[in-house]
């Protein structure tokens, strides 16, 4: 494994009953770099972050992080190790407010014991200040401030997935695995998404991998992007490369405008 490679996938497969999900996928994330993953409907683009984050099982090859094999780890230790997501279908508590959402993401570390928070030990009220300020941190940080304490499954698609992210950074990853963060934003808040991703990803050193049908945001952000169809990578490259290549074209960008 190269010293600047964070993530090595080696000859990941995903069957499901008889359908190929990811068929041999091989790929890699360097250090600070922002991948795209493209490609129609069900061309199992998903499903490589399911097996990334640990949500499904891979069927056969593996996956590296940081020279240690994650393969089949529990997607709670994976987050512990530094790889957080979104999800492409929002995964927001119900009647949790925005406050509340960002801080259960720091719950998994919490040190101390059921009964200590029972008697509230100064320690504790200590801890969740703690933790609301940092919470409060990442709210402002994705521009949610004005909603800290409305309940976030209640906000449009496009605030929703910044408490997505906002949740994700939470967890301090080193990785983060976004599916789609540009779903159901309208044109005029993309610009905003795209700069948003751009400013976290410098600012917090990430390495990111990025899958979004809105080829805008893919090609002004990625470094590096994999072309998926059918569970198979059909190209890849800059997208300056992908943009021109004849089989991408066909395959998957068909009528849409990639000049624009
Ligand atoms: N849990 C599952 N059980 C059975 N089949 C699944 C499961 N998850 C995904 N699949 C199938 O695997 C294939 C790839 O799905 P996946 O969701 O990864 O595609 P995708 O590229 O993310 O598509 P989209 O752009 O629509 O989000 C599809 O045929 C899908 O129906
Ligand atoms: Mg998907």
């Amino acid at each position: 494994m190269e010293n600047n490679t964070i993530i090595e996938i080696k000859n990941l497969t995903k069957n499901f009953g008889g359908i190929c999900a990811v068929n041999n996928f091989s790929g890699e994330l360097k250090k600070s770099q922002i991948v795209g993953i493209i490609g129609p409907n069900g061309a199992g683009k998903t499903t490589i972050l399911n097996l990334i984050s640990g949500v499904y099982g891979a069927s056969s090859g593996s996956i590296i992080f940081n020279d240690k094999d994650i393969t089949g780890i529990e997607p709670h230790k994976i987050t512990h190790l530094g790889i957080a997501r979104t999800f492409q279908n929002i995964n927001l508590f119900q009647n949790m407010s925005v406050l509340e959402t960002i801080m259960t993401a720091y719950s998994w570390r919490a040190s101390y014991s059921v009964l200590e928070a029972l008697v509230s030990w100064p320690s504790v009220s200590r801890y969740e200040n703690d933790i609301r300020q940092k919470s409060l941190y990442w709210i402002e940080r994705v521009g949610l401030s004005d909603v800290t304490d409305q309940a976030a499954n209640s906000l449009p698609y496009g605030l929703q997935r910044r408490v997505e992210i906002a949740r994700a950074l939470a967890t301090e990853p080193k990785v983060l695995l976004l599916d789609e963060p540009g779903a159901g934003i309208n044109h005029s808040e993309i610009h905003d998404l795209v700069e948003l991703i751009r400013g976290l990803h410098q600012e917090l050193n990430l390495s990111i991998v990025l899958i979004d049908h809105k080829m805008d945001v893919i090609m002004r952000l990625c470094d590096w992007i994999y072309v998926q169809d059918f569970g198979k990578t059909i190209a890849q490259g800059t997208p300056e490369q992908i943009q021109k290549d004849p089989i991408v074209i066909k395959a998957y960008l068909g009528e849409e405008d990639l000049d624009a």
